[in-house]
């Protein structure tokens, strides 16, 4: 055993634990990946030896019976994520999840106090809060660059599911509405800037309104190989209010022309605005913009280099640069290096809750009051 600070098992070992994950993990000095768990015992082996995890298992209570071990960090697909946080609070371990924890906002909130009573620190996969560009951004907002926020806008729309024939991976983790629409676009892609829009406009949210569209009729399901018919928000609008003088509009869609990861968000305020847009265009993953009311043709800002992770450029693929933030965040949030907890299960509770009021509305044809909600 290593002298690290702290000793992490990655649950899952697919393409985004490759991607972002482990890397991050493995980028910050402080952290050893312990171990690799996978179902799939070939799959584990061959990430473990890629990233050079001296061990490989395929039950993650394994891992949770280590006393050793200090985090788990769940990468596994949306069904294993409730059931492996829960364990893992349980067994006194910190966790780190992709979103959602639980498709329910209320099981969500169960978990985050389970987390609280034992002492325990929690992350959830915000990926995109902890770009660079969008730290920056707070703390501009932070420090009054915007004055009083009035209006915020939040769009995580990209091209990735306009081709039918390309298999959608949250259809396999969606139920298929054949009769009325399923949840889809605004739970897997909407999220994030649904997480921003909260954090940045601090303010409590009072009602919600929108709707979901399915676009595309069908598509080729991953398992099947076949053409099935699958009726699911491929792209949906909201609108916000908030207990303060501010509102919102969020929009999400995974056929609306354009790069990857596709969000913008926008807050204007009284004394000023900003414009971040995470989209990876001609080599370059994020770009801010501010303008204030007396300069408003909007500039771009440099981002200053105590934004980025060691060696960490706004040329580098974004999932290495912004997952290497959240987790020397959530580290320092461990070792008591961040003062507060950002982006945990709570705010998971939160965005959770908020997505299932989107829903609500868009059933019942309404405005909805987000105290008719349950999960905070
Ligand atoms: N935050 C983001 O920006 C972002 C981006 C991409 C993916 N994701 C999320 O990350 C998760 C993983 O995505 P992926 O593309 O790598 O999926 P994937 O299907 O490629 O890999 C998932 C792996 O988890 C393993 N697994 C499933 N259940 C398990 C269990 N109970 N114990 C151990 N292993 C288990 C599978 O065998 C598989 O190898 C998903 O929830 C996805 O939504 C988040």
């Amino acid at each position: 055993m290593s002298n690290k600070e702290l000793r992490v098992a990655v649950v899952g070992a697919g393409k985004w634990a490759e991607r972002a994950h482990i890397p991050g993990w493995q980028r910050d000095p402080r952290v050893e990946v312990a171990a690799i768990v996978d179902l799939d015992p070939a799959v584990g082996k061959e990430v473990a030896d890629q990233f050079g995890v001296a061990r490989a298992v395929t039950d993650y209570r394994e891992v949770l019976d280590d006393p050793t071990i200090d985090v788990i960090d769940v990468a596994a697909g949306n069904d294993a994520h409730f059931e492996v946080s829960w364990a893992a609070l349980e067994a006194g371990k910190h966790v780190l999840c992709e979103k959602p924890v639980h498709r329910d906002a209320r099981e969500t909130a169960r978990a985050a106090a389970l987390a609280k009573s034992n002492n325990l620190k929690t992350k959830l996969g915000f990926t995109f809060r902890y770009a660079p560009a969008i730290q920056y951004a707070k703390d501009l907002i932070d420090a009054g660059f915007v004055g009083e926020p009035y209006v915020f806008n939040g769009y995580e729309q990209n091209s990735q599911w306009i081709d039918p024939t390309t298999p959608l991976r949250q259809a396999e983790q969606t139920p298929i509405g054949d009769g009325d629409i399923a949840v889809s676009s605004i739970e897997g892609y909407g999220a994030p800037v649904i997480d921003i829009m909260h954090w940045w406009s601090g303010s409590p949210m009072t009602n919600v309104v929108g709707t979901m569209r399915n676009f595309v009729p069908s598509r080729v399901l991953r398992s099947t190989g076949k053409m099935e018919r699958m009726n699911i928000d491929d792209g949906d609008m909201w609108i916000c209010e908030f207990e303060d003088n501010v509102m919102a509009s969020i929009q999400s869609s995974y056929v609306t022309v354009g790069n990857y990861p596709g969000i913008e968000v926008r807050l204007y305020g009284s004394e000023g605005a900003v414009i971040v847009r995470l989209v990876e265009e001609f080599g370059i993953c994020q770009t801010i913009k501010t303008a204030t009311k007396n300069a408003v043709e909007f500039v771009e800002s440099e981002i200053p280099e105590k934004y980025f992770p060691v060696g960490g450029t706004s040329r580098e693929e974004w999932p290495s640069l912004f997952y290497s933030n959240l987790i020397r965040n959530f580290v320092d949030e461990i070792v008591g290096e961040a003062p507060e907890s950002q982006g945990d299960f709570a705010q998971g509770a939160l965005v959770q809750r908020t997505i299932n009021a989107f829903e609500r509305s868009h059933r019942e044809r309404r405005w909805i009051n987000f105290n008719e909600v349950e999960g905070a």
